[in-house]
């Protein structure tokens, strides 16, 4: 029995979002509130013949409170998306506290859920959703996620289309660590190695890539929002990674953005690989019933990608501090 919870249930990607997990059959419990609209979604998704019971709330009555009671599982993707010629960041001011608000919700009616954050920026509102927590003495680090795994998607997809080959897609693995924004491929552990004499500048390109995909999408949608379909899938292999071991499978394992006390050394090990002691990080993380059981080393990087790292670091410790102020301030 699996109850799962969208926040932002209504928007671009929350409605691809709550279908592709009503498409879940060990979600028996869907829970859709949104600012408006959920229960048009709500109704439209309930025909759908798979075992979830779908529910559209509303503010008005309690309805974040009557959504998440019960959670198991909430996902994030309420707030605005970016137009050409923003960066995440510019979003700070306006999602910042829409996600303050509804952790506040999460943190008082279903604190010991799984939460997922898929508003940007995600190297803030982590931060945010954590203190939140925190001041409801309630943050169990092992339990909230910054989902990056959208940039984990696109490095299987544009690793295959080098290889000339889409059908490699669902099986190619890339690790993809550091943030979302501060995105960093490391292409060398890649589970299909790139060709050989693939030249530093085609590695450049690649990287680059994976690294601006948001604004690959941003740009093509012309004004019209960020990516949504693409995310929609990839915040949903997220959560079905989650339900798979909170019912016992084992040695899962998938980057995510997470407060690295939640690894068992305090992610000490990490810290020292990257060279600055920062409070969050995105690093492959082994998943169990409880959430994260591990946070992995990076391994071996290459001279190039440790120069992405270092490049990376100064931009998330920025972000982090904006989080965790955000929220210090308004005590
Ligand atoms: P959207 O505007 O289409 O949808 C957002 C939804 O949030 C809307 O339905 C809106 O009504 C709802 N909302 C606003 N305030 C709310 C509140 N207080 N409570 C509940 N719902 C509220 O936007 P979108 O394209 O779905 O993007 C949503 C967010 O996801 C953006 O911040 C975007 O940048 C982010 N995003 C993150 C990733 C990632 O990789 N983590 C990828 C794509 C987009
Ligand atoms: C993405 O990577 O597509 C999202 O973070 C949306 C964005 O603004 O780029």
């Amino acid at each position: 029995m699996v109850k799962a919870v969208v926040l932002g249930a209504a928007g671009g990607i929350g409605q691809p979002l709550s279908l592709l997990l009503k498409n879940n059959p060990s979600v028996t419990e869907l829970s859709l509130y949104d600012i408006v609209n959920t229960p048009g979604v709500a109704a439209d998704l309930s025909h759908i013949s798979t075992p979830a019971k779908v529910v559209g709330y509303l503010p008005p009555d309690d309805g974040l409170k009557k959504a998440l009671t019960g959670a198991d599982i909430v996902v994030i993707p309420a707030g605005v998306p970016r137009k050409p010629g923003m960066t995440r960041d510019d979003l700070f001011k306006i999602n910042a506290g829409i996600v303050r608000d509804l952790a506040t919700g999460i943190a008082t009616t279903a604190p010991k859920a799984f939460v997922l954050v898929i508003s940007n920026p995600v190297n803030s509102t982590v931060p945010i959703v954590v203190e939140v927590f925190k001041k409801h003495g309630v943050f169990d680090p092992k339990r909230i996620f910054g989902v990056t795994t959208l940039d984990v998607v696109r490095a299987s997809t544009f690793v295959a289309e080098v290889h000339g080959d889409l059908g490699k897609a669902p099986t190619v693995v890339v690790p993809v660590i550091g943030g979302h924004s501060g995105i960093v491929p490391l292409l060398s552990q890649s589970s299909h190695p790139l060709p050989s004499g693939f030249a530093q500048e085609s590695l450049e390109a690649l990287t680059y890539r994976i690294q601006f995909g948001g604004d690959e999408v941003v740009k093509a949608k012309d004004g019209a929002g960020s990516a949504t379909l693409s995310m929609a899938y990839a915040g949903v292999e997220f959560t079905n990674k989650i339900i798979r071991a909170v019912k016992g499978e084992k040695g899962i394992v998938a980057p995510s953005f997470v407060h690295l006390s939640a690894d068992k050394n305090g992610g000490e090990a990490l810290k020292k690989e990257i060279g600055r002691d920062l409070d969050y990080f995105s690093a492959p993380i082994e998943l169990g019933p409880e959430g994260v059981v591990a946070i992995k080393s990076l391994g071996k990087v290459t001279d190039y990608e440790a120069g992405l790292i270092k490049t990376a670091v100064p931009e998330l410790a920025i972000n982090i501090e904006k989080g965790v102020s955000f929220i210090d301030s308004s005590k």
